[in-house]
């Protein structure tokens, strides 16, 4: 019995999806078990790129089946159109190619429209998300009155019947929120979804007992993170947070598999820090060298095209989120992307109220106050990308990845030196 997963340490965009890609070949399913559209993991693939949202990166090689397990919130327009787009460029997946569960909750464009107002009317609190409903769907999933799991969309007299329900309350309390609000039309809404159903449908299943049955039978499986593991909504930098258990957490909850059955769980830490959205960071660099990390980096969004912030490598929010994930093992990603600086960086610890502290604060206002205590080492000048060999990296990337490991305490097993699979060192 062998099982992998790959979860993100820092706040997403670890290049997950590049890990994802590289392990495939190794495994027969690849599982998605929280999130939704809010990711965004880009994979390159015979000299193509693709931007994966809902479907896991190993939807590109045929012989995986992939599974977007229960935990996943599915917004159905958003899947049938990457499905499209993936379709259009690698031929057609078949329903044995893809397995959905009838358990994961569906996102409707009132969640959306919730999901506005409450970014716009509360922007003290600025979480600054991606905005496709993720956290107001998990909220009513959490709240079960007005949720919908795929499922119910294959029952369509109830469904219809439950949605008038749930479309007049979301009207009256939107249209409170805001007197130019344009309510949404209940039957509208059930000729779409039902249509998005329709064509899902081949596709819906329990996942849960097909999982079950992948692992009795020994079939090797591999579960995709989604976001990081401080993104988590119980263990992250809560309230600036994704609505999923996004750290290693969310496996068990939301695949139905035992975490117990993983053998090889691989921490995700790019060689520096990145954060898309509100919140503290400690390390974060408002200056020239941050506007280098994100030039050289392309540090942008891929769901939402936003500026992502940049700093120095944070160790002390980084094992954290090994320890909340329980890792074996971490890749470094984007190592290249710190060629040419002339020293680098690496916070090591905390400053908080001119006390040294390695602990990871639990309280968003502690962590905002903190100052970093960093471990300044030399920069190395070369460009490292054509390098195969740990042994040939240059001295200087060398020490940094062993401080890396000094300080976090986990040995790393993968360093990335650029975004195609060739580009990978592995120790
Ligand atoms: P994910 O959400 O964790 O899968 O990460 P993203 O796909 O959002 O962001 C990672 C980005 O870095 C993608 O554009 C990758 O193609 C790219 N990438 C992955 N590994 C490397 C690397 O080692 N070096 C560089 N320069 N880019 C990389
Ligand atoms: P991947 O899988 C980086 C961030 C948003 C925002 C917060 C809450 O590509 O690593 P949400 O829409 O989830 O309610 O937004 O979480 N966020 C991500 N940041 N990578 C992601 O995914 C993210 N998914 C959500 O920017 O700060
Ligand atoms: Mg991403």
């Amino acid at each position: 019995m062998a099982a992998t997963s790959v979860v993100g340490l820092q706040w997403g965009d670890e290049a997950k999806g590049k890990i994802v890609d590289l392990l495939t070949a190794e495994h027969d399913v690849v599982v998605r078990y929280q999130g939704g559209n809010n990711a965004g993991h880009t994979v390159r693939f015979a000299g193509e790129t693709y931007k994966l949202s809902l479907l896991p990166a190993g939807i590109l090689s045929e012989d995986v089946t992939c599974v977007i397990a229960t935990g996943v919130v599915v917004d159905p327009a958003a899947l049938l159109q990457e499905l499209q787009d993936v379709q259009s460029r690698r031929g057609t997946i078949e329903p044995r190619r893809l397995r959905i569960s009838d358990r994961a909750h569906v996102i409707f464009p009132y969640h959306i429209a919730e999901e506005d107002v409450l970014e716009r009317r509360h922007s003290r609190d600025g979480i600054g998300t991606t905005r496709r409903g993720i956290g107001t769907c998990y909220r009513d999933k959490a709240g079960r009155t007005h949720a919908f799991r795929l499922g119910d969309l294959l029952r369509p007299d109830s469904f219809r019947r439950r949605l008038r329900e749930v479309v007049a309350f979301k009207n009256t309390v939107l249209r409170a929120l805001d007197p130019q609000f344009e309510p949404f039309d209940a039957e509208a809404i059930f000729e779409d979804y039902r249509r998005y159903a329709e064509q899902l449908e081949p596709f819906i299943t329990d996942t849960t007992a097909f999982l079950h049955e992948c692992v009795r039978n020994g079939r090797r499986l591999l579960f995709e993170g989604a976001q990081g593991s401080l993104l988590d909504v119980d263990h992250g930098t809560y309230p600036y947070v994704t609505s999923s258990n996004s750290s290693g957490c969310g496996i068990h909850s939301g695949s139905g598999v035992s975490e117990r059955i993983i053998d090889r769980m691989i921490g995700v830490v790019k060689a520096y820090t990145t954060r898309v959205g509100g919140g503290p960071f400690p390390t974060e660099l408002d200056d020239e060298i941050g506007q280098t990390i994100r030039d050289r980096g392309h540090e942008y969004g891929t769901v939402t095209g936003r500026p992502r912030r940049c700093g120095w490598f944070d160790a002390v929010a980084a094992r954290y989120g090994a320890e909340v994930s329980g890792v074996d093992e971490l890749a470094i990603m984007l190592l290249d992307v710190l060629s040419t600086l002339e020293e680098v960086r690496i916070c090591e610890a905390y400053e908080l109220d001119g006390r040294r502290t390695t602990t990871f604060p639990s309280h968003v206002e502690d962590l905002e106050r903190v100052r970093p205590v960093y471990r300044t080492l030399p920069g190395w000048k070369e460009e490292i990308t054509a390098v195969r060999d740990f042994a040939d990296l240059p001295a200087a990337a060398q020490r940094y990845v062993h401080e890396v490991e000094d300080i976090l305490g986990y040995p790393v097993r993968i360093v990335s030196v650029g975004p195609d699979r060739e580009q990978t060192i592995f120790r």
